[in-house]
C-alpha cells in the first residue's frame, strides 16, 4: 500500500496495513521518516503517541542508498523530494571527511507544494519568477540532519536553502563543501554509485529536462586544484524521484523484485 496524504493522516492505515501481516506500506509523508522525537517536533511539531509509536516500525527508504538492506522492511518511509536530492549529494560526501557541515542550494518547481492552492503557486505570482522561501527553517532539515549524524557522527547539520522556480515539476541542488584532506572526489562518487540503476554521475553539470518523466538523478561532483573543496550538483523530478518512483523501486527492493519494475528511465528532453 502507497500512501501519499497530508500531513498527520497515515498512521491510522499504516497500523492495519503493518498489523495485517503480510502487508508492505510505504509512505511518501513525513509523518514516520525522522526518529528524533525532539528534531521532528522542532520541524512539525511534536508527534502524536500512536505516530510516534508507529514511527519505530518505519525505516527511512532512500531506495538508492539503501538498496537490499530494505529487503524485508514492512514499513517504508520514502523520503522528502528536496531531502532526496540533498542525501544522493551528501551520502558519498560523507565519506570523503568534509571539514564542516556542506551547504546546500536547491530550486524547486511548483508541483512540490501540492494540489491545493496557495499564493505562492499561483501561476501570475510564480511564473517567470524565483524567491526563497523558508529560510533556514525547510522541514527536510529534520531528516537530512538525522542521516548526516548518521554517516559522520557530526551534530553540526548541512544547511538546506530552498528556492521557488518558475517551472512545475523537478528540482536543481547543488552542495558545496571543504575537506579536511585532499580526497579523490569524483572516484569516490563513481565507486560509491557504480551498482545504483538510477544514478548516474555525469562529467558536467546536469540538467534538469534531462531527467523530468524519469526515475533518474544526474549527478556531478567538481573539485578544486588541491582537490579538498568540491561542487555537487544533483537533477531529479520530485514527483517520480522524489516521491512516486523512489517508493516504487523501495517497494521492489523490499520485496525482492527487480528494483526498476514499472520505473521510468528515460527522461522527457526535450520537455
Ligand atoms: N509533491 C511532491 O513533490 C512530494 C514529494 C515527496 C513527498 N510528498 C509527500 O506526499 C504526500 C502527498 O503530496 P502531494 O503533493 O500529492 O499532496 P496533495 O496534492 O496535497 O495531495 C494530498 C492528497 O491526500 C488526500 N488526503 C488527505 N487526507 C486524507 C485522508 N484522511 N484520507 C484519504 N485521503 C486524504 C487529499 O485528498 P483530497 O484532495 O480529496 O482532499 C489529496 O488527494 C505529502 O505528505 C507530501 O509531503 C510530496
Amino acid at each position: 500500500v502507497f500512501l501519499a496524504l497530508e500531513p498527520g493522516a497515515a498512521h491510522a492505515i499504516a497500523a492495519d496495513v503493518l498489523d495485517a501481516a503480510p502487508g508492505v506500506v510505504c509512505d511518501l509523508s513525513a509523518d514516520f521518516r525522522v526518529k528524533d522525537e525532539a528534531l521532528q517536533a522542532r520541524h512539525y511539531g511534536p508527534r502524536p503517541a500512536a505516530t510516534r509509536a508507529l514511527a519505530e516500525r518505519f525505516v527511512y527508504a532512500l531506495a538508492d542508498v539503501a538498496g537490499q538492506d530494505l529487503r524485508g522492511a514492512r514499513g517504508l518511509a520514502a523520503p522528502g523530494c528536496f531531502a532526496t536530492a540533498a542525501q544522493l549529494a551528501l551520502a558519498p560526501l560523507a565519506g570523503l571527511g568534509p571539514s564542516g557541515p556542506p551547504v546546500l542550494f536547491g530550486i524547486t518547481g511548483s508541483s512540490g507544494a501540492g494540489a491545493a492552492f496557495r499564493e505562492t503557486t499561483h501561476h501570475p505570482l510564480r511564473a517567470h519568477n524565483v524567491f526563497a522561501y523558508a529560510p533556514l527553517s525547510h522541514r527536510h532539515d529534520a531528516e537530512i540532519a538525522e542521516r548526516w549524524r548518521a554517516w559522520t557522527g557530526a551534530a553540526d547539520a548541512p544547511r538546506l536553502a530552498v528556492h521557488a522556480g518558475p517551472f512545475v515539476r523537478g528540482i536543481y541542488l547543488t552542495a558545496h563543501a571543504r575537506l579536511a584532506s585532499p580526497a579523490d572526489a569524483v572516484g569516490a562518487f563513481r565507486a560509491f554509485y557504480a551498482r545504483a540503476r538510477f544514478v548516474r554521475v555525469v562529467a558536467e553539470p546536469p540538467q534538469l529536462t534531462h531527467v523530468l518523466g524519469s526515475n533518474r538523478a544526474d549527478v556531478s561532483v567538481v573539485a578544486n586544484e588541491r582537490e579538498d573543496e568540491i561542487q555537487v550538483s544533483i537533477a531529479i523530478d520530485n514527483l517520480i524521484k522524489g516521491a512516486a518512483g523512489q517508493a516504487i523501486q523501495a517497494v521492489n527492493l523490499s520485496l525482492g523484485l527487480d528494483e526498476g519494475a514499472g520505473l521510468p528511465v528515460g527522461g522527457a528532453f526535450p520537455c
